[in-house]
Order: structure tokens, then sequence, then C-alpha cells
């Protein structure tokens, strides 16, 4: 809800407030962002008040005005306010600018040229400013979406003259609390250990996180929450901030001595620079902001459900993914039509519903060194193509899905042969290569087109169900000549990407896109926004991925994760593992397995067959119910969580260890959000974790080739399940006290948790 009155402006989600208004001098003031306030005639009583001290200040009789103390919606260059600002411009060597109040719309139908937007709005209020003196037009965008405390704000800049100016700096959102005593926390890592949550003091002067490697990038993710000392999972303020972006973006956070806090966001100005000549429009990419005052859990399940609903799209929106099996960790580049066939019919008896072949189908790719780019079937590895692979799939009763990775170029390709200009390169200086690759320079309207119409035969040949969207390099050389100033050139390659995406999702809206950067490297809403999940990361190894998926999950969706189960010992790590508690991790995301079912032992084909079908049985609940985080494998002793159905009726608990304790501590497992009236059942799932190691030893060893003899003889393993904790109890119990979980093993009497290091659980909750 937006109203307007007496030059205030007010944006209403269904529990926050953001207010700002325009002073006597024709200024933006910002006067609060927070837990919902009603309507009033005046916010005086919020206002800020003169009163500072020593500093710059623009006045006229009636009004006092400190740019550099007060909170201002907007600020720019040379006009008081020495923080960081939201737009920087150049116009004959000229940096300075002042843009005053000139009118404000609402419109129902805001969406942003080139670049992806949030779906759905409920109402956008544009504010327009002007700077007389430059002829520039100032665009603010504030845009709210039915039910959800999640708002989106951008901006745009318009030239009226006829001279060009220079961009150095346009972000999308400013925001500045009159507080400053503050928890910052990040997601950062790299390759194998996306998205770690990182928790400081807000210091004083400038915190800069941000991306500069052309990509969202796994070093630091876009999401960024800032949260008043104090805030737990269940309660204080915190803001969440985001961007609908998927290139380099930069977050400020800034603490001044007047106990204030200035955050920003948008593209990253390090390396940016935009010619704006006469009648253009430069439009920044859309920020979220979500303020609660019911701590984290709050604030992400704001999140969660905006993505589900506003971000993810089309077809796939709300929809349940398939299981996905997936040979690239058991078979890298290393197969033919005979071994996929004979593992494809494995996975369809074991309850496998989508196929996918990864990398190395196409071209002569033997290795990482050659071939990416010619995007047609390797016959001496597939001697009927993708077609004919791909009718044999589908005969057996299995969606299919393909790898590619359509950015990229190899130096040993026929691609590279005939178009070399299509190399993303400096004109002087040899390329450099990541992963023996460049990168294609989709700054280049004619490399788009190219490939559009390549993958489009292609994902027609297939007759795709599934396409896994890699890319595993990130930007250098960034030089296009289709850009006029080269700070252009990164902005220009992700509106090229955006185009292709745009293209391909409308023209095959069926198709399962999975976004993929070496693992997790693009994980942001902008992929989002075309593709319903992504891969998370190369590291499948459950306790690392207990970190990776609960950093993940503080912003984004179960359902949007892409998880699945692998081989033990773990290829990152060397770290061994049970298959149920890979599972146990692995379920929460968009699901599946990366291993060869036809090498799995007898014990372990049983486990999987037990855990598709629990999934089966579970799926929507798991990807679509409300997560709450109980206790964080970053800051406490265990990983613990619940998802539960919003109708109250089923929830999921979760349980992951870090390293087996002695006499472990008493852990009840407490799940809110269900109706205290009713009775519960709550059940264990079974795990085939035998505890009797010298019989699981037997089982291990014993691999039958023929399902059916399997099918034979698993009748008469009856393999020793755990412990099954099994209660029914009240709502109002579970939600105030919880279950006590057994302990873990050790001595003593039974019954016990029987879990070994890194080990994990889970308990299913169904309204009885
Ligand atoms: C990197 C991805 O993250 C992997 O899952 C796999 O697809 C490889 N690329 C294939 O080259």
């Amino acid at each position: 809800m937006i109203t307007v009155e007496n030059n205030y402006f007010k944006i209403d989600t269904p529990n926050t407030t953001y207010l700002f208004k325009v002073n006597p001098l024709g200024l933006l003031e910002h006067i609060y962002y927070g837990k919902y306030i009603p309507n009033e005639e005046d916010y005086s009583f919020l206002e800020e008040m003169p009163g500072f001290g020593y500093g710059i200040e623009k006045e006229d009789a009636s009004y006092h005005f400190h740019p550099n103390h007060s909170s201002n919606e907007v600020s720019f260059r040379g006009r008081g306010d020495n923080r960081e600002l939201i737009l920087e411009i150049e116009k004959d060597d000229d940096p300075e600018c002042e843009f005053f109040y000139k009118g404000y719309d609402i419109i129902n139908d805001f969406s942003i040229p080139g670049l992806p937007n949030a779906l759905n709005k409920e109402a956008t209020l544009v504010i327009h400013l002007y700077d007389s003196k430059k002829k520039l037009e100032f665009n603010l965008y504030y845009s709210t979406y039915k039910g959800n405390d999640v708002i989106t704000k951008s901006t745009s800049l318009k030239n009226n003259d006829n001279k060009p100016i220079t961009i150095r700096r346009i972000l999308s959102s400013q925001l500045d609390i009159a507080k400053d005593d503050f928890i910052l926390k990040t997601l950062d890592g790299l390759w194998a250990k996306e998205r770690y949550i990182h928790a400081r003091e807000v210091g004083y002067g400038v915190t800069k996180i941000g991306a500069q490697c052309g990509f969202s990038s796994s070093e630091h993710n876009p999401f960024i929450l800032l949260e008043e000392k104090g805030t737990t999972l269940n309660s204080g303020d915190c803001y969440g901030l985001n961007l609908i972006y998927s290139g380099n973006h930069v977050e400020y956070i800034e603490r001044s001595n007047v106990h204030k806090v200035r955050l920003l966001n948008g593209i990253n100005d390090s390396s940016f620079a935009w010619l704006l000549s006469e009648n253009e429009e430069f439009y920044s990419p859309e920020a979220t902001l979500c303020f609660s005052s019911k701590g984290e859990n709050e604030l992400t399940h704001q999140y969660h459900r905006f993505i589900n609903e506003n971000i993810v799209r089309g077809y796939w929106q709300n929809r349940d993914h398939p299981v996905l099996l997936n040979g690239w960790e058991a078979l890298t580049f290393t197969f033919n039509e005979e071994k996929l066939l004979k593992i494809a019919k494995r996975a369809k008896d074991l309850g496998f519903e989508l196929f996918v072949l990864d990398d190395g189908w196409f071209g002569k790719r033997n290795g990482e060194k050659s071939s990416l780019g010619d995007w047609f079937p390797n016959l001496e590895k597939l001697p009927e193509g993708i077609k004919g692979l791909s009718k044999k799939v589908h005969d057996l009763g299995l969606l299919f899905g393909l790898w590619y990775e359509p950015e990229m170029i190899s130096k040993d390709s026929d691609l590279f042969r005939k178009h070399p200009e299509f190399v993303l390169r400096h004109p002087d200086y040899e390329p450099l290569t990541m992963r023996f690759q460049y990168m294609l320079d989709l700054a280049n309207p004619t490399v788009v087109d190219y490939l559009i119409e390549t993958l489009s035969k292609s994902f027609n040949e297939g007759n795709l169900d599934y396409v896994k969207w890699d890319c595993n390099r990130v930007l250098s050389d960034c030089y296009s000549t289709y850009s006029k100033l080269q700070g252009e050139t990164a902005h220009r390659y992700m509106l090229g990407l955006y185009r292709l995406l745009d293209t391909l999702t409308k023209r095959f809206p069926k198709i399962l896109f999975e976004s993929c950067a070496s693992g997790g490297r693009r994980s942001d809403l902008g992929m989002l926004a075309y593709m319903p999940s992504f891969w998370c990361s190369d590291d499948t190894e459950p306790y690392e991925r207990m970190k990776i998926q609960e950093g993940t999950l503080l912003a984004y969706p179960q359902s949007t994760i892409g998880a699945h189960v692998s081989d033990s010992p773990n290829k990152q790590t060397l770290r061994s593992s049970e298959i149920e508690d890979r599972f146990n991790v692995a379920m929460i995301g968009a699901f599946g397995y990366e291993l060869d079912v036809t090498e799995l032992s007898d014990i372990d084909t049983l486990s999987l067959i037990e855990e598709i079908a629990w999934y089966k049985e579970n799926r929507h609940l798991l990807a679509y119910g409300d997560y709450y985080l109980t206790s964080s494998i970053f800051f406490d002793n265990y990983q613990s969580f619940y998802i539960v159905n919003p109708n109250k009726e089923e929830a999921i608990y979760f349980l992951g260890k870090k390293l087996f304790e002695f006499n472990s501590e008493t852990i009840f497992a407490k799940v809110a959000n269900l109706d205290p009236k009713e009775t519960y059942l709550f059940k264990e799932r079974r795990q085939n974790f035998d505890f009797y190691l010298e019989r699981k030893r037997k089982l291990d060893n014993r691999k039958t080739e023929d399902f059916e003899t399997f099918m034979a003889n698993i009748k008469e393993i009856k393999p020793l399940t755990s412990e099954e904790q099994i209660v029914t109890l009240k709502g109002e119990s579970l939600m105030n006290a919880g279950v006590r979980l057994y302990y873990e093993w050790g001595s003593g009497h039974l019954p016990k948790r029987i879990m070994t290091d890194f080990g994990t659980r889970v308990y299913k909750i169904t309204k009885c």
C-alpha cells in the first residue's frame, strides 16, 4: 500500500513501513524503515531535528538541512553529503549535481527493460528528481508485493541534454538508518565452500562487500543481513538486502559518527562506467529490501515466499521437481551409450524420474581442454547421437536432460576456428584462460543470436526435459567492440546473457533449467528469474553441505537449492559418510543423486530405494514448506531446523551433528507453528544404519547385478534399523517443550541415537 500525503511518501507492507518526505528545500529526507506504523497527519515525531554541530548546511529562512548528518533518501557528489553516494556522474569533467523533487507517479506495470524483474507488483511509486543545470532526470522506483514484506527499489537516469555524460556509479538502493549498533552477516566463500555465514560488528567507516569477477560470485553473495545487536533467530530487528542481478555487485555499509548507518547496493561501480547520450536512459537492477522485527527466521521466511512467488516463474513455479540422476561425479568424461543405458535402466527400477547426461557428450570432449562451443553429439560415444539416446531413455519411462556451457568457447573447437572474433578479449593482450577456456563476448548481439539458434536446435533435437546451464569461469579481458566505454562491457555481457535466457526459457517453457557455475558461483536472484534452481555447490559431502546450505537458506528457499547425494568417500573432502546421512542433508533441495547406481552395494541400494520413496511422499513439503532454523552449525554445537506446512498438518525436523560426543547434550526437538490443539505423531525416518557392524560389513560387500535377483535377495536381508524414536503428543507440547531426543551412542542403556561423527537424523511430524 502506497500513501502520498502532505509531501510524505509512505510504503506499507503487511508488517513494515517505509517513510520519506520532500523537505521545504525540495530534497528527499528519509524518515523511517521498520515495524508497521499507521497513517498520521504528520510524522514530525519521527523526523530528523536540526541541532547537529559543525557541518555543511543548506538553508533558507525557515529550514536548516545538514546533508552530511541527516538521513537522506538519495545523495549526490559535492552537495555536502560526504558519505558513500547512490549516484556519481561526470559531465565535461564536472561531477557536481543536485537533484530536486519534481513529482511522482504510482503505476501498476513497472518493469525494467532488459533486466530480470520481480513479478506481480502490487504498485510502484515513481519519484522524479531533476537537475536543471545538467538536464538530468533521476527516477526512483519503489514496488510492493501482495502479502509480502519484501519491497524492491531501483533507479534510472535520463540525459535530456545533447552532450553525453559518463555515469561512474548508479546504485539501486540507498537506506539511511538512524541507529548504529549492528551486526553484519554476509555469505562468503569460494568454490566448494560457497555461502558460509560470517558475522561481525559494523565498525566505523565503510565496509564494502561485493564481486568484480563479472558474476555474483562464490566469494560474496549479494545477500546481506544487518541485525541490531541482540537479535536472535526469533526476536529483534533486522534488515535484509539482495539484488536481482547476476553480475558485478556491491554493498556499502557505512557507519558514521552521527550514530547512523547507510546501506547501499547495486552494480559494482569499481570497474563501471557508462556513456549516456541524449535521450538515453540507464536502469539499475532491482534491489530487494526486507525488515523483520521478529528476528532472522521471519526475514528468511519473507524472502523465501517472495522468491517462490515473485522471482521463480512459469511452468516450474511451485511445482515438484523430478528425482534426478546425474552421472558426472562417477563417470566424468568416460562413458558410452551402453554404459549410460545400463545406468538409466537401473535408475528407472530404483524410482528415479530424470536421467541427466553431464559434460562430455559433444564435439571431441574427452577432457577439459576442448570442444566448448561445439554443441553437436560425439558419435564415438553416442553412435545414434543425442536423438537416439534421448529416445531410448524416454522409452524407459524417464525424463532426459543434458549439460551445456553455452557462454564458453575452447581454443580447440570448431567454433573458435570459425569465429575467433566471438571471444571476449582485449585487442592488445593474450586472453586469460580458466579451466583452459575462453568466454564468448555476450555484449556482441551477433554472438547472442548465434547461441539462441544453436541451442534451440540442440534442445529440439534432444527432445530435452532438463538443461544444466554451467559456467565454469569468470570474466577477464573485459573488452568488447560493442561498448562505447570499456566500463560498460561487464554489464553489457549481463544484458546479452539475460536476452539469451529470456528467449530460450520462453521458447522452451517446460524445460527444467538448472543454473550452475562451477557449483554455486551464480546463486542469485537474477538467475532464479529464468531458472527455478541453482546447483548449490560441487561439495556434496554432508557436513560441508550443512554449512553451505544453512548459509544459502538464509536468503534462498529450499526449492531453489540443487542438492545431490554423491559417493563416499567424498571427492572434495575425502570424508566418508553413510548414504543415509547424505540423503538427510540433500533431501531439502532440488534433489537427486550423482553416482553410478549400478555400482552400489545391496545395503546402499536398499537405502536409496527407501530414500527416494520417502522423498516422493514428502517432496512438496520439503521444497515449499516454511523453513525455521532452530540451531546453527556456524554458531551452535549442532544444526537443527524444521520445515512446516503452512496448513500445520505436517512438518519435518532435521538434526545434524558436528563430532560425536560422549554423554552428549540433551536436545529437545521443538517445532513451533503447529496447531496447539491437535495431536501429532512424531516419527523418526527409519535409517538403515546398522550398529551390529559385523552384519553391515557383510552386506556392504554384496553387490547384486541383476535387479530382480536383488529384489528377491533383499527380502531375506531385513536390515537392522536405527532406533526409530516414535512419540504421539499434543501440538502444544511439541511447540512449547519439544521431544527429548535419545542420547547419542555411548556406553549405557538403549535406546540411543546411533550416530557417528557428522551424523544426521530426520523426524516426520504428522497430524493424527
Ligand atoms: C562444474 C559443475 O559444477 C559440475 O557439476 C559439473 O557439471 C562440471 N562442471 C562439468 O564440467
